[in-house]
């Protein structure tokens, strides 16, 4: 049985790749590592928890000592790595710990399958999840293709390249395979509200302010994360070795046009008059160094691999909002307690 390591599976898309990948493929064992920081959640992974071939592993990606000896200890095959500090925001307020997970915690799991496989590579793979934002900001036309030059601009950004250079840099120095995809701005089912669309989500629910940074003209290209989910699956038995795939959405909105999509949408689920959310709509002070546009070209994965989106925004916007309603005890747990002291230093 193929032993796969996912980490950061208790996470937003990790845990849709753990789902995918526990339910479709019973001849792996799949074992999800997660420190289960404020944004992971075992609630997102009910549904799969008591499967034969899945395995949840409580540990922090920092730790070099203990994931050398899980990594001696389940001989894991393949890593798949999403673990992760995610959000901007907190990244500007916060930058040691984007460094100390995304860079010092990629370094140890390379260095922790390395040491595994003494360079015996053979069928072994190491897939590093990472982001679009580490290309920087387009302007008003261009996309980013995979050999656009990196060029990050907030501390997430600039962990997540440096996590891609050491990815590559262990392919290089000491052969070991790997894949790297960089990915758009994901949105669905069990998104921390930390993010602007769960956020406006929540804060429509409980008739809150919506807060959009600037003039709300930033654009981002959206992916239904189940989309991302297959595009992973594809890259991780397709993708050659040491090629990087963009994947992306083919969508871009800009986050005024988005939010107001969002207000009309919940207005008719709310049985709200057309208009009301909206008015929840406030402009707040811009995010600092905020990247104008990001929009990838996902030629190369929808050429070489077949992978394309499978929802339209509109399919995927409408299911979204629709787990979120019928999920409201999950929205209430991940913003009781912590979440309201961020929210407060976040926009007050
Ligand atoms: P998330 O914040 O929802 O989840 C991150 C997960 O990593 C959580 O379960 C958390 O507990 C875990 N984690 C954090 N620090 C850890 C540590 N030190 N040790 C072990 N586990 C730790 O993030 P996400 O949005 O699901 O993103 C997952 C990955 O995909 C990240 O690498 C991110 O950079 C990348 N990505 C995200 C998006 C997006 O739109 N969300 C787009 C492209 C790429
Ligand atoms: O592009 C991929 C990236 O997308 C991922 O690598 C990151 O992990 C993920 O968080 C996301 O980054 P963004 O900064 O683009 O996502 P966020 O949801 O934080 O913001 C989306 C846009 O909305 C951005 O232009 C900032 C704006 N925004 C965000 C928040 C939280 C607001 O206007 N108001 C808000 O309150």
């Amino acid at each position: 049985m193929k032993k796969i390591l996912i980490t950061g599976g208790a996470g937003f898309i990790g845990s849709h790749v753990v789902r995918q990948f526990v339910t479709k493929y019973p001849t792996y064992h799949i074992y999800n590592l997660d420190a289960l920081t404020y944004a992971g959640n075992l609630d997102n992974l009910r549904d799969v928890e008591s499967s034969p071939n899945y395995t949840f592993i409580k540990a922090d990606i920092t730790d070099e000592q203990l994931i050398n000896k899980l990594f001696q200890e389940y001989q894991f095959d393949a890593v798949i790595h999403l673990a992760a500090e995610s959000h901007v925001d907190r990244s500007i307020t916060d930058p040691l710990a984007f460094v100390r997970t995304n860079v010092l915690g990629t370094v140890n799991l390379l260095q922790a399958f390395k040491s595994l496989w003494q360079n015996q590579w053979g069928g072994k793979r190491f897939y590093h999840i990472s982001t679009d934002e580490v290309y920087g900001a387009l302007g008003e036309v261009g996309l980013f293709t995979e050999t656009t030059a990196y060029d990050p601009n907030s501390p997430y950004s600039a962990s997540k390249a440096s996590s891609d250079h050491f990815v590559r840099a262990y392919g290089e120095t000491y052969g070991m395979p790997y894949v790297v995809s960089n990915c758009s701005n994901n949105y669905g089912p069990n998104h921390f509200p930390e993010k602007l669309i769960p956020l406006c989500i929540h804060n429509i629910i409980n008739k809150k302010p919506l807060p959009i940074y600037g003039d709300g003209k930033y654009t981002r290209d959206w992916l239904f994360v189940i989309d991302h989910a297959r595009a992973i699956d594809d890259v991780f038995h397709r993708g050659g070795n040491a090629e990087t795939y963009n994947i992306g959405g083919f969508n871009e909105w800009q986050n005024i046009d988005l939010v107001k999509e969002l207000c009309k949408q919940m207005d008719t689920v709310l049985g709200r008059a057309v208009g009301e959310s909206e008015q929840l709509i406030t402009f707040i002070q811009d995010r600092p160094g905020h990247d104008l546009r990001y929009a990838i070209d996902a030629t190369k994965i929808n050429k070489e691999l077949g992978w394309a989106p499978s929802v339209t925004f509109e399919e995927g916007l409408a299911k979204t909002i629709e787990w979120y309603m019928n999920n409201q005890d999950w929205l209430d747990n991940v913003t009781s307690g912590a979440y309201a002291d961020y929210y407060h230093e976040q926009y007050k």
